[in-house]
């Protein structure tokens, strides 16, 4: 799981240039990474920012104590119920692919506990990758049998990936509609902006780690769908292996959500 998210996490971090576009404009005294994961994010913040207290919480034991710095608080509580930090007290809050885990009703109370706990003329950053793959749109004219059975497996990937999160009324899709929910919520200056991750070699390195990363994504479902559909779990990893070669080809991309908003001051 952590090399995943490694490769993630310096992707992410390659293609906006920075940890976070919007933390260079402002003085950070305190900064929450919520759903951290191995806190990768949290502890690359601290050694940027020495003089910032960073907070990484999640609800799993996932973060790596053996790593940190010290200027990082860990914390272990879950966001649906509340974060125990008081209102106002972050400058910047940020959370990074938590899609999968938030059921669409939840959304609205995520959006509430995120403005509760920035500062009046704080920000919010929020970065979001669907875990859905399309493969690239110059290929799909290309008529050729043994294609079209890899771009079917691509398909059947994604519809078992839906059925499966829908099932426990989480749908990634409506993270297109989070801008419209951070206005209603009460931030100002929301902007939501998409950045194409390029996968595949026709974007040397960035798309090698891209097109790998896609692999250990897609791996990574495999629990998850043989659980909760028909498909037995080998068939459905010998359809992540038939799909891999039709997903390396073409001008492929995956499109990263980021979203900004800034607290008002009143
Ligand atoms: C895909 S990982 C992303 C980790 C990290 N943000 C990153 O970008 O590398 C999602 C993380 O969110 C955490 N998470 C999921 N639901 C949560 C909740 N309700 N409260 C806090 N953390 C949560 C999971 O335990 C997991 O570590």
């Amino acid at each position: 799981m952590s090399f995943r998210y490694e490769l993630y996490h310096y992707i992410v971090k390659h293609v906006l240039g920075s940890n976070c576009p919007i933390a260079n404009d402002m003085t950070l005294n305190r900064v929450l990474d919520v759903g951290t994961g191995t806190g990768l994010w949290a502890l690359d913040m601290a050694r940027e920012f020495p003089a910032s207290k960073i907070y990484g919480c999640d609800v799993a034991p996932v973060i790596d104590n053996s790593q940190t710095r010290p200027n990082i608080y860990w914390g272990n509580a879950d966001l649906l119920r509340g974060l125990p930090y008081s209102d106002n007290s972050f400058d910047l809050v940020h959370q990074r692919q938590l899609c999968v885990y938030i059921g669409e009703r939840q959304w609205p109370l995520v959006a509430r506990e995120l403005y509760r706990l920035c500062r009046p003329g704080g920000k919010l950053c929020l970065i979001e990758l669907l875990p859905t793959v399309t493969v690239a749109s110059d290929i799909v004219s290309w008529h050729d049998c043994e294609l079209s059975g890899r771009v079917a497996a691509v398909r059947c990937i994604n519809d078992l990936i839906q059925q499966t999160l829908h099932k426990s009324g989480v749908r990634p899709e409506a993270v297109a509609c989070l801008g419209d929910l951070l206005s209603i919520t009460g931030f100002a200056n929301v902007r939501h902006d998409t950045v194409e991750l390029p996968r595949g070699d026709w974007a040397g390195q960035l798309g090698r780690c891209m097109l790998s990363y896609t692999h250990k994504l897609l791996i990574a479902t495999v629990p998850a769908v043989a659980a909760s559909t028909d498909t037995p779990r080998q068939e459905y990893e010998d359809m992540i292996e038939h799909a891999m070669p039709v997903l390396a080809l073409g001008r492929a991309s995956h499109r990263l959500h980021v979203f900004t908003a800034e607290k008002p001051l009143q």
